[in-house]
């Protein structure tokens, strides 16, 4: 099915990615290209810099975009920001791309983006019940999946454990600044792990983010009840999630 395309972009701390995904197979039939995300990270800054990213490729006019965000958004609008420039909160993000690129995006939360990739393609494919898929960078970021329907803007990196905000504890993030040894970060994990087990009750989780590369290093250290596995989609999650969700809602 030569049309079953869309265009993911994923915006973080760093880097601003995009790639044209074939909703087939979950694969990008172009390269990934990126651009680092402009500093400070202000609203018109980063749809600039997606307009750059957008002109590298030759879209077709039709082609969904789907575009993921470090932080909850709500019906397009950014609630609050926690690792870009704080001007985002509040801001709708289809109008503000919408004035930048001339066409329609759709606007989704990081995790959720990468959580839903999984459940489509991944570690979660045909997984019934409850999956959480967690992406350890900068932040933490969570996404919620039951019978295969994504619950939105879960947050559960800003659950606060032992007075911390989760995430300031046992990102990987975290464990580079604080040069934690992996067997260290692991109890950290175990605490915010066993935490939202006991708050949920999950079936699985699946561990997302760049270090899920080295996930032999310290998945096994993280004595919790319920099973816990790698993503799949390593650094291709968030592209692919949110241009899955551009075709199915734009
Ligand atoms: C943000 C989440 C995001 C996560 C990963 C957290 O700080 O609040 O929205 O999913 O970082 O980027």
């Amino acid at each position: 099915m030569e049309n079953n395309l869309a265009f993911g972009i994923d915006i973080g701390g760093s880097g601003i990615k995009g790639a044209v995904v074939d909703l087939d197979t979950g694969e990008f039939t172009t390269e990934r290209k990126r651009i680092p995300t402009p500093q400070p990270s202000t609203p018109e800054a980063v749809a600039q810099t997606c307009r750059q990213l957008i002109e590298e490729f030759d879209l077709p006019e039709s082609m969904p975009i789907g575009i993921t965000f470090p932080a909850p958004v709500s019906r397009n609008v950014v609630l609050f920001m926690a690792n870009l420039d704080k001007s985002w909160e509040g801001v709708n993000v289809a109008e503000l791309m919408e004035n930048e690129l001339g066409r329609k995006v759709y606007a989704v939360n990081d995790a959720d983006a990468a959580g839903y990739a999984e459940v489509l393609y991944g570690a979660a494919k045909g997984v019934d019940g409850l999956v959480i898929v967690t992406t350890l960078g900068t932040g933490i970021g969570s996404a919620m999946i039951y019978n295969g329907q994504l619950q939105p803007n879960t947050e559960l990196g800003h659950l606060e454990i032992d007075g911390h905000d989760a995430e300031t504890r046992a990102s990987s993030g975290v464990r580079e600044a604080e040069d934690l040894s992996f067997k260290k970060w692991a109890k950290r994990l175990t605490r915010y792990y066993g935490h939202v087990e006991m708050l949920f009750t999950p079936d699985l989780f699946v561990v997302g983010g760049g270090v899920s590369k080295k996930h032999e290093k310290f998945l096994p250290l993280i004595d919790i009840k319920t099973k816990i596995v790698p993503a799949e989609l390593f650094n291709t999650a968030g592209i692919v999630g949110a241009a899955a969700l551009a075709k199915r809602y734009l």
